[in-house]
């Protein structure tokens, strides 16, 4: 490409299999489906700035569920991989938005390519698009889907397009219905596709051996999604109540007279999760943040939440204290939890079968139609490096999907759960069984 001083900018994106299939594909729904890291992300990436750079005028959206998990994954990508020469060349800058205007990148021939999160969908739903890429598309709803399928009426490109990537889930999810109604066509990418995993003869780069170890380290569904690329529904999955698109909510400014609980399950090779609760008036339970990371002293984590909590001058808190914090029994843990917390804590009741009951209990709805267990999304400030890149749970509604019974021959079946994949859902079932289980005889069978 040129620019007005004729100064040439080369930039090098070589697309395999489904990627090279996506950048001529005009179809007006194309999803590419696939494990994680065989360059999804990328290609609807690069089909984007292709097309913003071609189409003098366009006007693009990339989009996801929510626009704080946009910042730190596809921005990224794009950013220092798909549009690194002609950011330093100011072939096209960052603007940050307006009060109308959602914020964006402005190509030097007019086009733009704006960024916004469905959570806040206002500004980005009141313009028109030629092309939009929906990152991680299971997040969204099909109400979602449907209504940015209106906005795609721009007209300055020759075609309109929706493109989007995800990583597989359930065979019953929308998405994967509505490529087999045939209203989306589905691509199937492959670690085949990447040249940063598999080179052009073939054989596995020594990034492509380290990472293909990691995901034949996973085991069950996630194994089947995310390594094999599979849409399959998890088998004996422990809490068949947990539905992402009822219990995952948007986050919201929870009211200062609600009780808070946190609840602490302990962990340093395994995550060490901290969640953070609030109890609406009707007794609903809300996580609304959480430290979920491996590798970290207890000590660093108690610094970091109360960096969190607390005003950084005059140390004052900016939410109310927990009325307990409900822990682990990791006795040297503990101690040092409440040390540096400088607060006390209590150990949880830790009976499995009747947590996982209340826990359960709480996922359905409640007579008002509405469950009585509910998380934030974006509670995670920190995602873990090291567990996201080794495609592992980093927050406890990673695991709910996962999180399954041991069906080994010969054990009872649905009796002990898989330890794996339970960090935070042992946080929660100790926050639920500290709401739900007092004055219920602990009984011990001996
Ligand atoms: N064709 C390609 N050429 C060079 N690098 C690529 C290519 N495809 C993918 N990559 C790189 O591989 C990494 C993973 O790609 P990404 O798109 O994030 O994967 P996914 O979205 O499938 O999880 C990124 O660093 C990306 O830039
Ligand atoms: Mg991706």
């Amino acid at each position: 490409m040129t620019t007005a001083e004729r100064k040439v900018i080369q930039h090098r994106f070589a697309p395999r299999g489904a990627a090279r299939q996506l950048f001529t594909d005009k179809s007006p729904e194309i999803l590419l489906s696939g494990p994680a890291g065989t360059g999804k992300s990328r290609a609807c990436l690069e089909k984007l700035n292709f097309c913003a750079l071609k189409y003098a005028g366009m006007r693009g959206l990339i989009v996801r569920k929510t626009a704080v998990s946009l910042t730190s994954t596809a921005l990224v990508t794009y950013r220092k991989q798909v549009a690194r020469e002609i950011l330093a060349n100011r072939v096209v800058h960052w603007y940050g938005g307006s009060a109308q205007e959602p914020a964006q990148f402005r190509y030097s021939n007019g086009s733009t390519i704006a960024v916004g999160g469905m959570d806040k969908a206002t500004r980005i739903m009141s313009s028109e698009y030629d092309m939009i890429f929906v990152q991680e598309a299971i997040e969204l709803t099909v109400n979602d889907w449907e209504s940015l399928t209106t906005r795609l009426r721009n007209g300055v490109m020759p075609y309109q397009q929706l493109i989007a990537d995800t990583n597989p889930d359930s065979d019953t999810h929308w998405l994967n219905q509505r490529s087999l109604a045939g209203n989306t066509l589905m691509l199937e990418s492959r670690h085949e596709d990447n040249p940063m995993l598999v080179d052009d003869a073939g054989a596995r780069t020594e990034r492509g051996a380290d990472y293909l170890a990691k995901l034949d380290a996973l085991t069950g569904v996630r194994k089947l999604r995310l390594r094999d690329g599979l849409w399959v529904a998890a088998e004996g999955v422990v809490y068949e109540g947990w539905d992402r698109q009822v219990h995952l909510v948007d986050r919201f400014d929870i009211p200062h007279d609600w009780p808070r609980w946190w609840s602490v399950d302990f962990g340093y090779t395994n995550p060490f999760v901290l969640q953070r609760w609030a109890e609406d008036p009707d007794g609903r339970l809300y996580r609304y943040a959480e430290t979920y990371h491996t590798r970290r002293l207890v000590e660093d984590h108690a610094r970091d939440v109360l960096k969190e909590v607390t005003k950084q001058r005059t140390g004052e808190w900016k939410e109310p204290k927990p009325r307990a914090i409900i822990c682990d029994h990791d006795a040297e843990d503990r101690a040092t939890l409440e040390r540096h917390l400088g607060m006390s804590t209590i150990p949880a009741r830790k009976d499995v079968g009747p947590g996982i009951q209340a826990v359960e209990k709480r996922l359905e709805a409640a007579g008002d139609g509405r469950p009585r267990l509910l998380f934030l999304r974006d509670s995670v400030s920190k995602r873990d490096p090291a567990l996201v890149d080794a495609a592992r749970p980093a927050s406890t509604e990673e695991e709910f999907p996962v999180y399954v019974w041991d069906s080994t021959p010969g054990k009872p079946p649905k009796e002990t759960p898989v330890k794996d994949n339970d960090h935070g859902l042992d946080a929660a079932r100790y926050v639920v069984a500290h709401r739900d289980l007092q004055g219920v005889p602990r009984v011990r069978f001996m």
